[in-house]
């Protein structure tokens, strides 16, 4: 792999990447293994937007995670997978056994119709199964989607939909601290709205299982049996469909968020082995669920890419103890770890007696992700964790990015606390005012672009390509949008400050206000909703909903109770607001619009300053809310 190994290097490819893109990024994809090589590195437009990178090149993703590596170090420990339950034994898949369960699984896959294009969707706990159907759908070039096995049946029938899967993956139940998921149950609730649905398949991972349908439904174990062992890597074009996966923005319902073959493969690949600095031989763990994007690029495809042994986690960090993270760092001798600021917070409310109770004598790089880290946490991670000795990469990016795009290169880069620092190779942001007009100069502060392409970047978003172009690129012409605030101080460091559109990051989770409102307004007595974030100890933000009844309600906390229990329906338990307000009327301008910026005042607890409000339809409105407000976030 093209790797950094000084800050000169790192200039000098800086350099690189952005004099002779094509040049760079064509020697970077040399170290994987293409079954055809491309004619074109790159053709691009962001207005309107398209992007083709290695157009006419044939590879498979799976070979290039498995395959490429059988015979250097085909023994190799591919995934340590590490149960919720600490006494429960430890399963580890060397690079040959995990090449073979994909093969058969991907035999299984064609033996129940899957072909090249169609649509997968994965249900699944946290597993060495779930890894094996990833990999075995982009084996058979099959699109999946893996969908968080903590949505709703609503909302992963939503998915399903949306993408016309033909299969699903799941299991029986899962495994999560003290409780117990019933995955299936969910599943079977879904699939009663998705008509696309042939075919689902059950990891059995209890003795008692789960109930089953009796024409849809397969168990994972008996289709095993009927498969074959070996399924040859399906030539993929280069920018051919590799996997969907829903994310939350500013309007409506999620979006499936589309990356390709070639340009994902070869953007994961480069970014895991530069932002960790991965040594071979080393023990990596990112503690993110298969379910969001990070579990994709960083627990799975990554690692993989660079023959990397990955961590596979399947518990929670509070389960049996607030130590576990620490337990298993000692305990499998990890060098790297990789988590969210959420984590950290909520652990740090422990106190030091966690961390310090154990050897963590092998970590020696942090990661962070998901949303700005605090420094009081960034320190608290620093000197417990790491022990003053391992540097903390801060790693900025998005679902849509593919990979990482912002993050200081560990023992190379300067760190500075709460900044992601300079951006990697190929990546060339650029702060704009709310016109559109450059910020130039430092220190400067504005939204976040980029202006020119990546390999790892979206394509699409499934089935509207329109709503790409609009969510992404219409805002500022000519530019990516990243829907983040960013400030750039004197040494040209990035700051991201958060996001400046309606998608707040609960705990690391994107959530769009609008679905949550979405969600209110199904209860039959809701009229009307705005959801807002505030600040918030231990997620970063929290979700604040202003409700409006038709008729005051008989017990308002049995309403709160139900407004949470239509999100938990709608969404899953992770979107549930932390404050329902009742209130009898909402801030609006004379055209109708809510000026959310007070709403999001009130709930961040001002009292006073909220700015011009006499463009209001009722100004006397924000009284009562504000009246209403106090003592609310307890
Ligand atoms: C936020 C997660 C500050 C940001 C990989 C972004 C961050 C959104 C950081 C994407 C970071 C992610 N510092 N903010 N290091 N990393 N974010 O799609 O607001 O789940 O737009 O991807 O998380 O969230 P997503």
């Amino acid at each position: 792999m093209k790797t950094i190994r000084s800050y000169i290097d790192y200039l000098q490819h800086y350099q690189h990447s952005t004099d002779n893109p094509e040049a760079f990024w064509a020697e970077v994809a040399s170290h994987f293994r293409w079954q055809k090589p491309w004619h074109s590195v790159l053709q691009w437009s962001f207005n309107p937007y398209q992007v083709r990178w290695f157009e006419g090149a044939q590879l498979n993703l799976s070979e290039n995670c498995l395959d490429r590596h059988l015979a250097t170090q085909g023994e190799q420990t591919a995934i340590i997978w590490e149960p919720n339950d600490p006494q429960a034994p430890v399963r580890r898949l060397s690079y040959r056994e995990l090449y073979e369960q994909v093969n058969q699984f991907a035999n299984v896959l064609k033996n129940n119709g899957v072909r090249k294009g169609d649509r997968v969707c994965i249900y699944m706990p946290m597993v060495p199964e779930a890894a094996v159907a990833m990999l075995a759908c982009a084996r058979v070039g099959a699109i999946h989607s893996v969908v968080f096995a903590g949505f709703s049946a609503q909302a992963l029938a939503d998915r399903i939909n949306d993408a016309t899967c033909s299969l699903v993956l799941t299991a029986d139940v899962g495994q999560r601290g003290s409780k117990q998921l019933d995955i299936k149950a969910i599943v079977d609730e879904a699939l009663a709205a998705c008509p696309s649905v042939q075919r689902a398949i059950v990891l059995q991972t209890t003795p008692k299982g789960c109930p089953m349908h009796p024409t849809r439904d397969r168990w994972w174990h008996t289709e095993l049996a009927q498969a074959a062992a070996d399924c040859p890597p399906e030539p993929m074009e280069a920018e051919d469909m590799l996997f969907i996966l829903y994310t939350s923005g500013s309007t409506g319902k999620p979006k499936g968020v589309v990356h390709t073959c070639g340009g994902y493969m070869v953007y994961a690949g480069y970014t895991f082995a530069n932002v960790f600095q991965y040594q071979p031989a080393e023990v990596y763990w990112c503690t993110a669920d298969v379910g969001w994007i990070t579990g994709h690029s960083y627990l799975l495809y990554g690692p993989l890419l660079n023959g990397a042994t990955t961590l596979m986690f399947e518990g929670i960090p509070t389960y049996p103890d607030p130590g576990r993270f620490w337990q298993v760092c000692e305990k499998h001798r990890v060098n790297i770890f990789y988590t969210a600021p959420t984590a950290i917070r909520s652990l740090m409310s422990f106190g030091e007696k966690y961390p310090a109770a154990y050897d963590l004598s092998s970590l020696r790089v942090l990661g962070s992700v998901g949303e700005p880290i605090n420094e009081e946490a960034w320190h608290w991670y620093h000197d417990n964790v790491g022990r003053g000795r391992c540097p903390i990469t801060d790693t900025w990016w998005q679902t849509e990015t593919g990979g990482v795009m912002i993050a200081p290169l560990p023992r190379i880069t300067v760190q500075k606390p709460t900044f992601a620092t300079l951006p990697l190779p190929g990546i060339q942001p650029i702060l704009v005012d709310d016109k559109g007009h450059e910020i130039s100069g430092n220190p400067a502060e504005g939204n976040l672009c980029l202006k020119f392409p990546w390999p790892g970047m979206l394509r699409t978003t499934y089935g509207d390509h329109s709503r790409c172009q609009q969510n992404y690129f219409a805002t500022y012409p000519g530019l990516y949008f990243t829907g983040d605030g960013c400030r750039r101080d004197e040494d040209g460091y990035y700051r991201i400050t958060g996001r400046v559109d309606d998608v707040i990051n609960v705990s690391g989770h994107r959530i769009g206000t609008a679905e949550v409102e979405n969600a209110i307004n199904e209860h039959p007595m809701v009229v009307e909703s705005a959801v807002v974030g505030y600040p918030h100890d231990i997620k970063g933000q929290g979700i604040y909903a202003y409700v409006i009844c038709s008729d005051a309600p008989a017990d308002a906390d049995e309403f709160r109770r139900e407004v949470l229990r239509e999100v938990t329906r709608v969404i899953g338990p992770i979107a549930k607001p932390d404050v329902v307000q009742l209130v009898d009327g909402l801030p609006k301008t004379r055209s109708g619009k809510i000026m959310r910026r007070i709403l999001r005042k009130i709930a961040e607890g001002e009292t006073a300053n909220f700015g011009d409000t006499t463009t209001l339809l009722d100004p006397t409105v924000v009284d009562r809310i504000k009246a209403g407000a106090a003592g609310l976030r307890g």
